[in-house]
């Protein structure tokens, strides 16, 4: 082979040299959960059955039904482009295998916590392909920015990350336990089993890595989160306090409707007592390590939860 034909095989990302022995015992045995809970949303669930179940329900709510399940189909497929990212980064910084191994999981199992939502969008009658409202068009591609998460260390970054899957675990707890229908239900109830482990990552993140960060990097890590937190997540995805008044009025009586029939969703007022609770647990998880994080005005309210910070610290 001639010698610029190989370089072009090698340009970036370089996987030379490939390190292939393990550092982390604990990120392995999460690997090795991953290969025995895999499972296929396809031949998981009976799609058939819920389609009939549902077919009855009045068309209002198999719409709003639809419309919560093909958001949540898309912020499934958010986390894809960024575990890409994560992969090549991964393989550029040359980390050990087994890190590589569970950000390839990572993908496979957000693709198909994407694949069981579209699934039960198209059971309740209508996946939407792109969301409906101009303004979700906006917000939602923002739900991962490069340019921001570059910004970070290969380990600080996922840390952040994984705050979020904490977030979304608690929210997702509360849609499965409105799920009144088997096929919701169960599907919920394994996205939530994968979840446990994106959780696990981010603990173990914390514990090897966070006390290595020099104050400055702790600061930005907290102000990240509240800048995706703000700027993205609480705009329709976790929440809908940050719409546009028109969009969030229409968007909540939709979820609203979908809670009150059991599609697996919650009712806006109560996914806000979700976010507060779980932003207290992540600050109280982080407070050992001096992750400073700044208070969520719309969420929070008031300075309570910073005086307790301060009281910790
Ligand atoms: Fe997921
Ligand atoms: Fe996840």
């Amino acid at each position: 082979m001639e010698a610029s034909m190989l370089e072009e095989t090698i340009q970036n990302p370089n996987p030379y040299p490939i390190i292939a022995e393990q550092h982390y015992d604990d990120i392995w045995h999460l690997c090795q959960q991953a290969r025995d809970l895999a499972w296929d949303p396809a031949k998981h669930i009976d799609w058939k059955l819920l389609e009939e179940e549902v077919s009855t329900l009045p068309d209002e709510v198999k719409t709003a039904g639809a419309e919560w399940w093909s958001l949540r189909a898309w912020m499934e497929h958010g986390a894809t482009p960024y575990g890409a990212e994560r992969f090549r980064q991964a393989v550029f910084e040359h980390q050990p295998f087994e890190i590589k191994q569970h950000v390839a999981n990572f993908i496979q199992e957000e693709l198909r916590h994407h694949e069981a939502s579209f699934r039960i969008a198209k059971a309740l009658g209508g996946y939407q392909p792109s969301p409906r409202s101009d303004y979700l068009q906006l917000i939602i591609p923002k739900f991962h920015d490069e340019k921001e998460e570059r910004q970070m260390s290969f380990y600080a970054g996922m840390a952040v990350n994984t705050l979020f899957e904490q977030l979304s675990g608690e929210l997702l707890t509360a849609r499965y336990r409105n799920a009144r229908f088997k096929g919701i239900r169960e599907a919920c109830k394994m996205i939530l089993r994968d979840e446990a482990r994106h959780i696990q990552f981010g603990r173990i993140l914390m514990r090897r890595f966070f006390g290595e960060l020099d104050a400055e990097e702790k600061e930005m890590l907290g102000a990240k989160f509240a800048g995706k937190l703000r700027g993205s997540l609480l705009n329709g995805v976790y929440s809908v306090v940050n719409l546009r008044a028109d969009e969030r009025k229409r968007s909540a009586r939709a979820r609203a409707l979908a809670a009150e029939y059991g599609l697996g969703a919650t009712n806006p007022d109560e996914e806000v007592d979700i976010i507060a609770a779980a932003l207290k647990q992540i600050r109280e998880d982080v407070a050992p390590y001096d992750v400073p994080i700044p208070i969520i005005p719309e969420i929070e309210g008031d300075r309570e939860l910073i005086i307790k910070q301060e009281d910790v610290a």
